[in-house]
């Protein structure tokens, strides 16, 4: 792998943060997702990767304690949310994402803080779940599926 930087934001680095955003939302490779003007991350943790010192992706996502997810964890835990996980197309599948997101466990942990959540709508999806659960080791939570619904024959003779 090249060498890659893993360094929380700088000021510096928005306009080539919203250009990824940007780039995200042109990709549409998530359902809904609409890119973020700069202020948008004033309420998160943000984080870059930097190459050759550009910024080529990044990851962002606020602790939270947990109120109505006793399913997954008691009320009152601390966890960090994940809002958004990005690498530049160019730069993926070397393991880059993966060293994201231990760069961020391991600052987690040293502030006492044990737990990660996120959602996603990748469209790619078996591959995005193969990410993060087999390769990244997080368990599944929940699921939401939509159908577009049609009328159709719902005669049950031909079933029978
Ligand atoms: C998902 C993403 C962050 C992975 O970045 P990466 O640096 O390529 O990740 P790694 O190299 O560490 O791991 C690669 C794995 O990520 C997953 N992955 C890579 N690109 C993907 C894509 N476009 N869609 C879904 N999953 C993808 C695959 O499981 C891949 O494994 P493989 O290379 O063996 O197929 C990157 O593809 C991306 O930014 N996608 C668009 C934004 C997105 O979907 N973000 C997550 C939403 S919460």
């Amino acid at each position: 792998m090249m060498h890659i930087k893993l360094r929380p934001l700088e000021t510096d680095d928005m306009p080539l943060l919203t250009k990824l955003s940007k780039n995200w939302e042109e990709e549409n490779s998530c359902y809904g997702y609409q890119r973020n003007e700069a202020a948008y991350f004033d309420k998160y943790r943000v984080f870059v990767a930097e190459s050759d010192g550009k910024v080529i992706g990044y990851l962002f996502g606020t602790v939270e304690q947990s109120k109505s997810m006793t399913a997954i964890m008691p009320a009152s835990t601390a966890y960090f949310e994940i809002e958004e996980l990005y690498i530049d197309p160019t730069f993926r599948s070397q393991g880059i994402a993966r060293a994201f997101m231990k760069y961020l466990e391991n600052i987690l942990l040293s502030e006492g803080i044990d737990k990660m959540v996120l959602s996603t709508a990748t469209k790619d999806y078996k591959r995005i779940l193969h990410f993060y659960i087999d390769e990244m080791g997080m368990s599944f939570g929940h699921a939401k599926l939509l159908k577009a619904l049609k009328h159709a024959d719902t005669s049950l003779e031909e079933h029978t």
